[in-house]
């Protein structure tokens, strides 16, 4: 059985990007579940003076040994003003000061979505190009536009976007297959 970690990329209690990716995880074949909750990376904010006074903090090296514990990720973003959330933003800036390698090239399926009708594309877009420099591998990436009328309990509701994410899934787990135990 394969490790999975399912991360949603805000520090919402009511996280839409949460639910989308456990649910999403949750269909993937012959895997356990780790989910990361945010809340339990809440860091200093990142500054040069603050690394030079008082190191990198403690929780961005346990992110760090979560993610490198895994066998593959599944991460949905949430789209704040056209980019990443700052809690997610501060996370990643201070796990690059440990490792550009902050994915360990780890497959990824990576998500978005949002109340709006773009689920996403702008925070999506915005990974797509640049996770690979930290080692990021993407091996498919899925946008849920108008999350509340396209989810349910039950998962995704309509036909073409439930269709398509099983697509993503299909590659996921095809990646996720070929990787060594951890
Ligand atoms: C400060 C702020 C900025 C936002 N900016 C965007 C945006 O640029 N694009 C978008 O689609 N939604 C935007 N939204 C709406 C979010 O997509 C929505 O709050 C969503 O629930 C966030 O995901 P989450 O529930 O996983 O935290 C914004 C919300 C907030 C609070």
């Amino acid at each position: 059985m394969k490790k999975i970690i399912a991360l949603g990329a805000s520090s919402s209690s009511k996280s839409i990007n949460k639910t989308l990716a456990m649910h999403v995880a949750s269909k993937v074949a012959d895997a356990s579940i780790t989910i990361i909750n945010l809340n339990d990376y809440l860091l200093p904010l990142y500054s040069v003076d603050a690394e030079e006074k008082f190191g990198i903090p403690e929780g961005a090296y346990q992110f760090s040994k979560v993610i490198e514990s895994a066998d593959g990720l599944v991460i949905s973003l949430a789209e704040h003003n056209g980019t990443y959330t700052a809690v997610f933003k501060n996370l990643i800036d201070w796990l690059t000061r440990i490792d550009m390698k902050v994915w360990k090239g780890k497959p990824m399926l990576l998500m978005a979505t949002s109340p709006g009708s773009r689920g996403g594309a702008t925070v999506l877009a915005a990974a797509k190009s640049y996770f690979p420099f930290m080692e990021g591998d993407i091996v498919a990436d899925y946008s849920l536009p108008s999350f509340y009328d396209n989810f349910s309990n039950a998962g995704v509701v309509n036909r073409a976007l439930a269709a398509e994410l099983d697509e993503k899934l299909a590659l996921f787990e095809d990646a996720l297959a070929k990787v060594e135990m951890v």
